[in-house]
Order: structure tokens, then C-alpha cells, then sequence
């Protein structure tokens, strides 16, 4: 038996998204992941620049990619409930580049 988290989500932590708030919709996006008693389904990084920095702020998700961009707080708790969840990723907030199924 694999002990292998179902989803791994990468907050960017580079300069513009770290300006453009990360630091907040991290504790965020930690608190939904508890609320929702996710956290042994979810395993959460800070990565390095994700390339879409005129989107700020982003992350991703595996598996996938899927790329959510121009993050807020209310994004994020969707992302949560509805992306990783009810696996059922949040269309309005993905970056134009992302996998879409
Ligand atoms: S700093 Fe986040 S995409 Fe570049």
C-alpha cells in the first residue's frame, strides 16, 4: 500500500506572486485543507516562479498540471472544496495553459 498523497499543490512562492499576497493564501489554503480534514489527501509546496507572473498570484496542481492564476481567498476555498474535494477542477480561475479535461 502506497502511502502517496492523492494531490500535491504548489503555491508559488516567487517575488510577484510572494508581493502579490502568497504568504496569506497559504495559511488559507492550510486552514480549508483542515477544515475539510484533507490533509492526509493533500500535500502542499511553496515552488519556485511558475512562469505566469503577470497572473499573480498562482499555484498548481498534481495531477494534472492545473493552473490557477490571480488567486483570492474565495478562489482558493473553491479550489479546495470543489478541485480537490469533489475532484472537479474550478474552470473559472485556471490559467489559459492549463490541462483542461
Ligand atoms: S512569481 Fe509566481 S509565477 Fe512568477
Amino acid at each position: 500500500m502506497s502511502d502517496e498523497k492523492q494531490y500535491r499543490v504548489y503555491l508559488c512562492g516567487g517575488s510577484s506572486c510572494t508581493a502579490c499576497g502568497r504568504d496569506a493564501l497559504l495559511r488559507v489554503l492550510e486552514d480549508e485543507l483542515w477544515a475539510w480534514e484533507l490533509e492526509s489527501e493533500v500535500e502542499v509546496y511553496v515552488s519556485g516562479c511558475q512562469d505566469h507572473c503577470d497572473y499573480s498570484p498562482n499555484l498548481k496542481i498534481w495531477p494534472g498540471p492545473y493552473q490557477y492564476k490571480a488567486l483570492t481567498t474565495e478562489a482558493i476555498k473553491k479550489i479546495v472544496e470543489q478541485h480537490l474535494l469533489n475532484n472537479t477542477p474550478v474552470a473559472e480561475h485556471l490559467a489559459d495553459s492549463s490541462h483542461r479535461r
